[in-house]
């Protein structure tokens, strides 16, 4: 698997989908949704291509285990975290509904980040 490629096109996607709800905000005046805007830029886009290029420029790191722990982990928790976000700010769910997913979800995110830490101490 091309960790680094992988990130960068699903982090453009991201960006995509982010600028869509920053173009809807702005247009409707409705700010109800920046949030969850600012974590698809961030989480999505921001992150994902922050990891892809430093896979890239540093490829002993985009080999391991610990890269692809990294990639599924961010993969899954991002859109987790993204989607419980986006229900709860639609009213369809409440604060309470967002447990157990938003929790599992963000620790997948952290665990990820872990792993990537791990694999920049050993290999960068
Ligand atoms: C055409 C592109 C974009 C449009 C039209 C747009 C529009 C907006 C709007 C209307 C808000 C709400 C502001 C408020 O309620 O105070 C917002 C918030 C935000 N946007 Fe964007 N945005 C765009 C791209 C981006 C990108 C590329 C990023 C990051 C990489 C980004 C990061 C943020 C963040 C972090 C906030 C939250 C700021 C806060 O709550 O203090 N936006 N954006
Ligand atoms: C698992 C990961 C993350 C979680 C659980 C999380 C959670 C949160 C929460 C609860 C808020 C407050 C929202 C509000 O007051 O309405 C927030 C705001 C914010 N976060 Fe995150 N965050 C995460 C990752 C990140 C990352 C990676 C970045 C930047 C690269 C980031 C940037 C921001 C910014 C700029 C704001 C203020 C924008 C706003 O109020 O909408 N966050 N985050």
């Amino acid at each position: 698997m091309q960790i680094s490629r992988n990130f960068m096109v699903i982090g453009v996607a991201y960006l995509c989908l982010g600028i869509v709800f920053g173009m809807y905000m702005s247009g409707s005046g409705d700010h109800e949704f920046a949030p969850l805007h600012a974590h698809i830029n961030l989480l999505g886009f921001t992150l994902m291509t922050v990891f892809g290029i430093v896979y890239r420029v540093i490829p002993g790191m985009a080999g391991s285990a610990l890269a692809r722990a990294h990639f599924w982990m961010h993969q899954a928790g991002a859109l987790g975290l993204l989607v419980m976000l986006w229900l709860l700010l639609s009213g369809r769910i409440g604060e309470a509904g967002m447990v157990p997913v938003a929790p599992v979800a963000e620790l997948l995110v952290l665990l990820g980040v872990l792993a990537f830490a791990v694999n920049l101490w050993r290999n960068a």
